[in-house]
């Protein structure tokens, strides 16, 4: 055996076991279908050598030779996690200014370890350690084989004798080398969320971040795509897929090198959070998720959803319930008898699942619109003079289930809490408080404020113990930022410590509640991302509850994360966000492709409408399995031109599958749609049935038996022309 197979040998088979660098000179990552390689250099330095599909043989990598440039006195090689001073002229990973005022810092590699922590997860430490000062990172990466996955993260310890500053404290970096570089990005606003662009990247920097502090992907999200040459394609080229498990500020950073490589920096944005570490402190960062595919954005998308489901999701495999939620319904106008009947009409819809929005509190201060109430979480007697349980009890006699809105992290300034605890409340000393949807924000850097959060939510729950899900609400972000809190010398640890914060709430929740289910809410998709999916089973994608507008919503938004988590709601026509009208059916077919729900006054749904909403609910129950745990296909991007958009789900056997197809506009006669499925195998012989059906049916051949061959080849031709046509067919694998 040679030296650099002997040392993996050894790193695979014999787990923790540290292999110095004198043994080992790369350090291979590996999942069923990429490789991610690392060498150390001969000056110990910790280089960045390769990811992208999986090599069997990587020897190369030991005596690869980078050109040398002019601007530096070391060859190209690139740093696996660059520091500042050590070289590397483009954004450093790492930036630090050490106890004695230095401001150079230089990794040296000391060992590493890689252990199995399970059939499919290898965990790899690296110790990296600033040559001249007793600053250590730990470089730690996990490889998920079966989902194609690899996550990374560091952990800064500072040993010096004095504190240090940490400026730069990125979680991972990636180094690519293409002719162009392609970036799809998810940005928007409320109502709007997740709206994919594409853009090639020039020489320079560009930057998708937040320094919102709150609601930090409402207008751009920290997951990303990077296609290699050319614009990315659902089913052809290389591209990496990137995350961030990060509910705070981020920074992803793009520069195109003057040598036109592409160095991608993602992880907490530095933005006025320099943090202090005292001697033995340690700060950990946050996950960042890769991924890579020479076969398309779409194997991206579906092994980010098979990562999450098993990894980043509460529950992540598990059907959830069809819910009824009250806001579109009722707003803030309700009482007793209002709540009472719209649960009776969710139970004659087949609804599993009722939710209580916004305006259920407040006494002092009621919660009847957005001015007042935030802070005081105790039932409004006057709309629910019977409280919350038993509105619990009358849905669970109905055969649903019980779930409440809750903003725990906001206050209005007409509340109880904010007279008696002023000191709370997010605040620039000194600066007048801003108010936002008539709202501050609770500092969740201040423990006894974490304690009031998690004491109000277990009161909530034990007093209540008919409720089985919370809706976790965050309707502004932060301004005016300031601690009472934390000392003057650590106002810029408020970023990260309100979100660690807010983590140890939902740790604890989880904890002692974990069969409540739990949905991210932040006015609808602003808290998107999988540093709180992992406390979450769902999430709201957005306000926008008109179908048309979430095609394209649920485009993007499932192009990272997975359907199952994803709510989507059946609302009113016209919508109460766009104004459009639209057909029942073609609102059921697009809230079908995630967690279908319902947001309306079930008694304003009447006749035959009432009747096809019963049945649409029986059939989505039928086909949940497959959205939440089967394989998503896009075949027709609502963003493409041309009026259409279509996707389906396929079973991880292949034997079933899910179709769905839209006509978004007027189409001129004759001119018909054939659908090119995916995902199917070929060689298995489907029946092909229209599901979910009105009075018309699309297809020429429902009910008849085809190859998976002729489906996903020839196609299928539907009649849809009109706009908000759509279809459903259900596959079902003959022998
Ligand atoms: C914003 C959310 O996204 C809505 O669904 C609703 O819960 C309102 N807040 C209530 O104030």
């Amino acid at each position: 055996m040679d030296r650099i197979k002997r040392a993996i040998f050894i790193c695979i088979f014999f787990g923790s076991l540290a292999v110095t660098a004198q043994d080992s000179e790369l350090i291979l990552f590996e999942t069923k279908n990429t490789s991610l390689v690392y060498s150390i250099d001969q000056q110990h330095r910790l280089v960045f050598q390769y990811y992208g599909k999986h090599l069997n043989d990587i020897s190369a990598f030991g005596f690869r030779k980078f050109p040398a440039l002019s601007k530096t006195s070391r060859d190209y090689s690139c740093e696996a996690y660059p520091a500042f001073g050590s070289g590397n002229i483009n954004e450093p990973a790492l930036s630090i200014i050490h106890a004695d005022g230095s401001i150079t810092t230089e990794l040296e590699y000391l060992n590493h370890k890689q252990e199995q922590k399970s059939e499919d997860i290898t965990r790899t430490i690296i110790h990296l350690k600033d040559r001249i000062s007793g600053l250590f990172v730990d470089l730690y990466t996990e490889a998920f084989r079966n989902e194609d996955v690899i996550t990374q993260w560091t952990e800064i310890i500072n040993q010096e004798p004095n504190p240090v500053i940490l400026q730069n404290f990125y979680s991972s970096f990636l180094n690519v080398k293409a002719q162009s570089y392609f970036l799809t990005h998810f940005h928007g606003t409320w109502a709007s969320e997740m709206t994919l662009t594409e853009e090639k990247l020039e020489t320079g920097v560009k930057i998708i971040e937040s320094k919102k502090g709150v609601r930090t992907t409402q207008s751009d999200n920290t997951a990303f795509i990077v296609s290699l040459n050319h614009a990315s394609a659902e089913n052809e080229g290389e591209c990496y897929g990137g995350a961030l498990t990060w509910s705070g500020n981020y920074k992803m950073s793009f520069q195109v090198d003057e040598w036109n490589f592409l160095n991608v920096l993602g992880g907490i944005n530095p933005f006025m959070s320099a943090y202090h570490l005292a001697p033995g402190e340690k700060l950990k960062t946050p996950k960042m998720v890769w991924s890579f595919s020479d076969t398309g954005r779409g194997q991206i998308s579906r092994n980010f959803h098979d990562w999450a489901r098993k990894y980043a999701l509460v529950d992540g495999m598990s059907p959830r319930p069809v819910v009824l939620n009250s806001w579109e319904g009722g707003y803030f106008t309700f009482d007793e008898k209002t709540i009472t009947e719209m649960i009776d009409g969710a139970a004659r819809f087949g609804i599993e699942m009722f939710v209580l929005d916004d305006g259920w509190f407040g006494n002092k201060f009621p919660r009847n619109n957005d001015q007042a109430g935030l802070g005081d979480w105790q039932t409004n007697i006057k709309k629910l003079p019977h409280g919350i349980n038993y509105l619990a009890d009358y849905a669970k006699s109905k055969g649903l289930k019980f779930g409440l809105w809750i903003e725990p992290e906001m206050i209005n300034p007409k509340s109880n809490l904010a007279e008696k605890h002023p000191d709370w409340i997010v605040q620039s000393l000194g600066h007048e408080k801003l108010t936002l949807r008539n709202q501050w924000l609770l500092d969740l850097s201040n423990p006894a404020v974490q304690d009031f959060i998690w004491n109000t939510i277990d009161s909530l729950l034990i007093a209540n113990p008919g409720i089985s899900y919370l809706k976790w609400d965050a309707n502004r972000h932060v301004e005016n930022v300031g601690s009472t809190y934390l000392p003057a010398d650590k106002q810029t640890h408020f970023w990260i410590d309100y979100t660690t914060g807010l983590y140890r709430i939902y740790e604890k929740i989880n904890s002692k509640y974990p069969e409540i289910i739990m949905q991210a809410c932040s006015s609808g998709g602003g808290r998107l991302d999988f540093g709180s999916l992992k406390y979450h089973h769902e999430f709201w994608a957005s306000d926008d509850t008109d179908p048309l507008k979430r095609l394209f919503i649920q485009y993007g938004t499932n192009l990272i994360y997975p359907p199952i988590a994803t709510a989507a709601h059946v609302s009113t026509s016209p919508n109460h966000q766009t104004g459009l009208y639209s057909p029942l059916k073609f609102r059921f077919d697009v809230a079908m492709t995630g967690r279908l729900g319902m947001e309306l006054q079930p008694k304003d749904i009447k006749g035959a409408d009432s009747l096809f909403a019963v049945n649409a609910i029986k059939t989505y129950k039928q086909i949940r399995p497959l959205i939440a745990s089967g394989d998503l296909f896009r075949i027709i991007s609502p963003y493409e031109k041309g009026g259409w958009a279509s996707l389906m789900y396929v079973s991880k056997d292949k034997k079933s599958g899910v179709a769905f197809a839209f006509s978004t506009e007027l189409h001129n006669r004759g001119q018909f749609l054939t659908v090119k499925l995916n995902g199917l195998d070929p060689a298995k012989k489907y029946k092909v049935e229209e599901i979910n059906r009105g009075d018309k049916l699309y297809f020429w051949g429902n009910e008849k038996t085809f190859t998976g061959e002729y489906l996903m080849n020839a196609g299928i031709d539907l009649t849809l022309s009109k706009q908000f046509d759509s279809a459903v067919f259900k596959l079902t694998e003959i022998d």
